[in-house]
């Protein structure tokens, strides 16, 4: 443990190869020792048999630290003065290990000095003996002071640790106003937003309690708009059922060929009407044959007088190859968000699953990047090394930023979105890299569609801007969900474990560290969407 303690000690540059010390009291006062070390050199002048003499002053010849001057009572301490109390118990740790250390080296010496064959003439056995075990208490008990110096050394190093990650959240963003952002930089591919967001960053390690069965979803997570199905899945005669919030809903082409979305359950006796067929743009009932159009009127009858009936439908439109649904109650905002792979990329696949477990959950799992060295160890992440720290900057303060040491840019897009651009070199070796350095590049696209409580209707689409060709290779989608399927179960037995602890009461945010950092950020976004904030934090989006 002496050695582990002197590895924060500055270390002389050369070695000595046999080494005895020689210690001078001063003045009685222990902070006076000074401790002179004589060896025998390795080279130069120390060859030959001369002893050189040097000093190992420098070790112990540090004054006590002054005493910290403490903020009063209730007074928060900013990431800057954290950091120098920090600081402040490093340099105490330090010090008062270089006393121990010294200590025992005193101690060492009167021992030797005990059982020296000269010093023994002069004492008695008995009296020797008393010595030794006084000294060796002295010993133990010095050791002690070791362990605890020890103790106080890493606990202050963990501190000074978690204070940088502090100062990094703070200062990040303000040195990204002289930083180019993503969105900027002409050949990167970005996955960002414009951010204008002015809230300010909290620690990472606020109270965040995610934990227990998932509670009824709150009206306000209802109020966006969902990409709920891809374009090249809708043909004029398909039906696409989706859940959506615990409520059965179809989405159907009407005559004008434009999609609708109409409750699945027939007004007549709840027959779902995905069974049944689409005929001239509406949606036939297939147990009596009622006809329904895409805003839910009822437009045939048959066998009976007709009545003036309707279902519910929701606000639909399609957008870039998409289908997208407003299912809140609120009138729906204007402008529904781009989600088109930037220019020069090439759509490869589109995938759609249905995933047991919560929306929230997945997204947790979508936005962290540190578990892929452990969790995807037959897929995209087999061979990749496991890096000394994982961070994810945010060049602005909001829900995008990149991964270090990973070329992968990542962004949450509200309510439910993760885009992500990986910049790819060779397989296997991603590490080391940013993504505009890199010339190839993937872009994907995750829409987790909260169907119910414990699934999740998941829509992936991933783009290149290389091999353009590969679209035409035949049976390459299917390749596509087999590396997607596979991918996916990776995380998945994982996420259904955490949701079944989470559902027996255990938080699965119990203690987050810096590479959290954006699933944090989710999950302080959700959480003051659900408190009605008039402000969401990272954007600047009131709920619109
Ligand atoms: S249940 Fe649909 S028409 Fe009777
Ligand atoms: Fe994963």
């Amino acid at each position: 443990m002496a050695a582990a303690t002197l590895s924060f000690l500055p270390i002389p540059r050369r070695r000595p190869s046999a080494s005895s010390f020689y210690l001078k009291k001063n003045g009685g006062s222990r902070e006076g020792f000074r401790v002179l070390a004589v060896y025998r050199g390795e080279g130069g002048e120390g060859e030959g048999g001369h002893e050189k003499k040097t000093t190992w002053e420098a070790i112990f010849d540090v004054e006590n630290p002054k005493p910290r001057v403490l903020p009063s009572d209730g007074e928060f301490l900013d990431a800057h003065q954290a950091l120098e109390v920090a600081k402040l118990d490093i340099q105490y740790c330090d010090w008062r290990a270089r006393q121990d250390l010294l200590a025992i080296m005193l101690l060492h010496d009167k021992v030797v000095e005990v059982l020296n064959p000269m010093a023994r003439e002069f004492k008695s056995i008995g009296t020797m003996k008393k010595e030794l075990a006084s000294l060796q208490e002295e010993l133990a008990d010095a050791h002690r002071e070791v362990h605890i110096s020890e103790a106080r050394i890493s606990t202050a190093l963990d501190k000074l640790a978690y204070m940088e990650s502090l100062v990094n959240d703070r200062l990040l963003p303000e040195r990204s106003s002289s930083e180019p952002s993503a969105d900027s930089a002409p050949h990167a591919p970005s996955t960002s937003l414009a951010s204008t967001d002015s809230v300010e960053v909290k620690p990472l390690r606020r109270s965040l309690n995610v934990s227990g069965p998932v509670k009824p979803y709150h009206p306000n997570l209802k109020n966006f708009w969902y990409p709920v199905a891809f374009s090249n899945d809708l043909k004029d005669d398909t039906m696409i059922p989706i859940d959506c919030f615990e409520e059965p809903w179809v989405i159907f082409r009407g005559k004008d060929g434009k999609p609708g979305c109409v409750q699945n359950t027939c007004a007549h006796r709840a027959c779902p009407l995905h069974l049944g067929s689409v005929n001239e743009g509406r949606i036939q009932c297939p147990y009596h044959g009622w006809e329904y159009s895409t805003d839910g009127k009822c437009e045939k009858m048959p066998s009976t007088r007709m009545l003036n009936v309707r279902i519910r439908s929701l606000p639909c439109f399609e957008q870039e190859g998409m289908v997208w649904i407003w299912p809140g109650d609120e009138v729906p905002s204007k402008s529904i968000p781009c989600l088109k792979p930037p220019p020069g990329f090439t759509v490869h696949a589109e995938i759609v699953m249905e995933l047991p477990v919560e929306h929230g959950l997945l997204l947790d799992n979508l936005l962290d990047l540190a578990h892929a060295p452990f969790t995807h160890t037959s897929t995209f992440a087999k061979g990749w090394s496991v890096p000394s720290l994982v961070k994810f900057l945010t060049p602005k303060s909001g829900l995008q930023g990149y991964w270090d040491p990973y070329p992968i840019d990542m962004e949450f897009r509200p309510p439910c979105i993760v885009l992500s651009t990986i910049g790819i070199s060779k397989p296997g070796k991603l590490e080391g890299k940013n993504t505009r350095q890199c010339s190839t590049h993937l872009h994907q696209l995750h829409v987790c569609l909260p169907i119910s409580r414990e699934k999740t209707r998941l829509l992936y689409r991933m783009s290149l801007d290389f091999a353009p060709l590969l679209k035409h290779v035949p049976f390459m989608h299917i390749l596509w969900k087999y590396f997607a399927d596979k991918v996916l179960n990776e995380d998945l037995r994982l996420v259904i474990g955490q949701q079944e602890r989470m559902i027996n009461g255990a938080n699965i945010w119990n203690f987050p560290v810096s590479y959290d950092k954006l699933g944090i950020r989710y999950r302080l976004w959700r959480d003051s969407l659900e408190r009605d904030s008039k402000k969401l934090p990272f954007t600047n989006q009131d709920n619109e």
